[in-house]
C-alpha cells in the first residue's frame, strides 16, 4: 500500500510517500520561514496563501521522486488538526479532492499522533507499550502509549508550550522566529552564571508550567546590563531549565508506569541539550530512549504517511467530508 502524506497545519508545507512494506521513499518539505520572519511569528493568513501554492507542486515533486504515476497511490493522509484553522483547510480541501478524483481512501490524522509516531520511521523502531513525551510549538504532553490510538494522558503544559516558551524567551533576546534553533544556538556561548527554576518539579505529579520560567527570564534580562555574553548566559540557563524539568518528568513517569521505553518527538526534541540530559538519565534508569532523527523531529509529511499507512491497513477510512478541527483532543483517536 501506498499513502501519500500532506501536512500542512502551521507554516510547514511537507509531503511524503510511505509504502506498508518498502518505508518511506520519497519525502520533501517546503519551510515558510522566509514568509514570517519579518512578522516574527506566524501570520496565518500568508501561511494558508503560501501552502495553496506550494503543496500541488511538492505532490508532484515526491511522485516524480519516488517514480510512481498517481494511479499508483493507494490511499492518503492528511493532517486534520490541531494546527491552524485556514492552512489545515488547504491540506484537506486537497487531500479529500485528490482522493475523490483517484477513487481512493482518505484518513485524517492528528498532527500530535504524526509526532508520537515519528521514532517508528527509524531504522530501529520502538515496541509497545512506551512512553512518549511530547513537546513541540504547541503541545507538551506525557502520554503512556500502548498501541497505536491507545492513548493515556500523564501529564500536559497547563500554560505555554515548551516550543512556545523558547520562541517568546528567544524573542525576548531579540532572536530571529523561529526562535528555539537560535536560542539553542545562543546558549553555545552562554556559562553557569545565572540559575533558573524548574517549574512544577517540588510536587507530584507530571503536569508542566512554563509561564513562571518565562517571567523569571524576563526580569533577569531587564536586570541585566544586557550584553550579548548577558544574552547567551540568559539562553543557556533556560535552556538548561527546560531540560532538566523535562528530564525530572520523565524520569518520574518512568518510575511511575514501570515502562522502560521512552520516546522523545515534536520539534523541541530537536535541541541537543534536551537530547543529551534525557539519554543520560534514561541510561541511569536502565530505559531505552527514541528519538526521530532531527529532521522528521519538525513538522514533515513523513509522519502523516507513516501514521495513515497504519490505520488505512486497519481498515480505517472516513467519508467525503473535509474533516479538519484545530483543536482535537488525542483521546478522541480511535484504536487500532
Ligand atoms: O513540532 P514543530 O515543528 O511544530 C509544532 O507542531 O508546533 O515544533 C516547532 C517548535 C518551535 O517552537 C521551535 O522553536 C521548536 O519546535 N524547536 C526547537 C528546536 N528546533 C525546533 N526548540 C529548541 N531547540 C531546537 N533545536
Ligand atoms: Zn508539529
Amino acid at each position: 500500500m501506498y499513502v501519500l502524506g500532506i501536512e500542512t497545519s502551521c507554516d510547514e508545507t511537507a509531503v511524503a510517500i510511505y509504502h506498508a512494506d518498502k518505508g518511506l521513499l520519497a519525502h520533501t518539505l517546503h519551510s515558510q520561514i522566509a514568509t514570517h520572519n519579518e512578522y516574527g511569528g506566524v501570520v496565518p493568513e500568508l501561511a494558508s496563501r503560501d501552502h495553496v501554492r506550494k503543496l500541488i507542486p511538492l505532490i508532484k515533486q515526491v511522485l516524480h521522486d519516488s517514480q510512481l504515476h498517481t494511479g499508483e497511490i493507494n490511499g492518503i493522509a492528511y493532517t486534520a488538526g490541531p494546527g491552524l484553522m485556514g492552512a489545515l483547510l488547504v491540506g484537506a480541501a486537497t487531500a479529500r479532492s485528490l482522493a475523490w478524483s483517484w477513487q481512493i481512501p482518505a484518513i485524517a490524522i492528528h498532527h500530535m499522533e504524526g509526532h508520537l509516531l515519528a521514532p517508528m520511521l527509524e531504522e530501529k523502531p520502538p515496541a509497545f507499550p512506551f512512553i512518549a513525551l511530547l513537546i513541540s510549538g504547541g503541545h507538551t504532553m506525557l502520554i503512556e502509549v500502548s498501541g497505536i490510538g491507545c492513548y493515556r494522558l500523564l501529564g500536559e503544559s497547563l500554560d505555554d508550550a515548551a516550543g512556545e516558551a523558547f520562541d517568546k524567551t528567544a524573542k525576548l533576546l531579540g532572536l530571529e522566529y523561529p526562535g528555539g534553533p537560535a536560542l539553542s544556538k545562543l546558549a553555545t556561548n552562554g556559562s553557569p552564571r545565572y540559575k533558573f527554576p524548574r517549574p512544577m518539579t517540588d510536587r507530584p505529579g507530571l503536569d508542566f508550567s512554563f509561564s513562571g520560567l518565562k517571567t523569571f527570564t524576563l526580569n533577569t534580562y531587564q536586570n541585566s546590563s544586557q550584553s550579548d555574553q548577558d544574552k547567551a548566559d540568559i539562553a543557556f540557563a533556560f535552556q538548561q531549565a527546560m531540560a532538566e524539568t523535562l528530564t525530572i518528568k520523565c524520569k518520574r513517569a518512568i518510575q511511575q508506569t514501570g515502562l522502560k521505553t521512552l520516546i522523545v518527538a515534536g520539534g523541541v526534541s530537536a535541541n541537543q541539550e534536551i537530547r543529551r540530559q534525557l539519554e543520560n538519565m534514561c541510561q541511569k534508569e536502565n530505559t531505552q530512549i527514541y528519538f526521530p532523527r532531527p529532521e522528521f523531529c519538525t513538522d514533515n509529511g513523513a509522519m502523516i504517511a507513516y501514521a495513515g499507512c497504519q490505520r488505512l491497513q486497519a481498515g480505517q477510512t472516513q467519508d467525503l467530508t473535509i474533516f479538519a478541527r484545530p483543536r482535537w483532543p488525542m483521546n478522541e483517536l480511535l484504536s487500532l
